[in-house]
């Protein structure tokens, strides 16, 4: 197995996790990070053994404090573009586009690019102790991993302004009725429930679950054309084995068993 500098990873129970480990830094993401996630992606996207990724950081203070602002004096206009296209690949193709249910256990601080990482999740959940926030203005910045496009799609345009205006950090429960997060779970209960939300993820089609994730995502493409996509998805299962199985199972009165 590949050995990396800033995150850790194990495969237990059909679950991949993902820990950012950069905890003196409040596992800000450098550039080396970025290109351990883009691996790490990678692998579990295409590993069968994996059905669905809890993604989180190390320690109780923080998922993600934002890219890493030491890595930001160096960079050139051209450089500064560059890693933020690299940031929305990765964020983009490899997280949202994941086939496999990926989880967000936001433990703490998630701030600029480390919110946006966040957001590419397709769920989130986060502890009580959560600080969210898009500060990048306060840097003379502004989002550059996804968030000027994510955050008004998910809490409203209005709101996100607001958010990303001001700079200002909410609280979980703030981030929980604007409908940022899930669910607020108690800290040492967070992975836990992240874990039950995919094992109930894992009794159903596997084939279904990643056509929904493809259809959901394909909603907001402005590329693609969402209600063919969910058409053609639709059509593509009734060719399926978990298809005749779901639904002579529930004909049947009984529990499906999928492949
Ligand atoms: N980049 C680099 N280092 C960071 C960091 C970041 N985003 N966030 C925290 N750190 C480092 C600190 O520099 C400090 O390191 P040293 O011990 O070497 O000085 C260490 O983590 C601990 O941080 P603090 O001492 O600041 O901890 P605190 O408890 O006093 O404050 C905090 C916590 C409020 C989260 C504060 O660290 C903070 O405001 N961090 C920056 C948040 C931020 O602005 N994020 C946006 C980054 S820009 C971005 O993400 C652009 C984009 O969209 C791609």
């Amino acid at each position: 197995m590949v050995q990396y500098s800033n995150l850790n990873y194990v495969i237990k129970d059909s679950i991949g996790y993902v820990i950012i480990n950069r905890e003196p830094q409040l596992n800000a993401l450098n550039q080396e990070t970025l290109d351990e996630l883009q691996d790490i992606f990678m692998h579990f996207n295409a590993d069968d053994h994996v059905r669905g990724i809890i993604l989180t950081g190390a320690g109780l203070k923080a998922f993600a404090a934002g890219a890493d602002i030491k890595e930001f004096l160096d960079l050139s206009v051209i450089q500064a573009r560059w890693l933020s296209e690299r940031g929305h690949i990765i964020f983009s193709d490899l997280i949202e586009g994941s086939p496999k249910p990926v989880i967000a256990a936001i433990n703490g601080y998630a701030l600029g690019g480390g919110l946006e990482m966040a957001l590419a999740c397709h769920i989130r959940i986060a502890s009580d102790n959560a600080k969210m926030g898009l500060p990048e203005v306060s840097l003379g910045l502004i989002p550059g991993y996804g968030g000027t496009q994510r955050l008004p799609k998910l809490i409203g345009k209005g709101q996100a302004m607001q958010m990303i205006l001001t700079g200002d950090m909410i609280d979980a429960q703030r981030a929980y009725e604007l409908g940022l997060v899930n669910e607020v779970i108690a800290q040492d209960k967070l992975i836990a429930r992240a874990e039950e939300i995919l094992h109930k993820i894992f009794t159903r089609s596997r084939v279904a679950v990643a056509n929904a994730i493809t259809a959901i995502n394909a909603a907001e493409d402005k590329q693609q054309n969402g209600n063919k996509v969910e058409m053609d998805a639709f059509g593509h299962l009734f060719g399926t084995e978990d298809f005749k199985e779901g639904v002579s199972a529930f004909l049947a009165k009984r529990t499906p068993n999928f492949e």
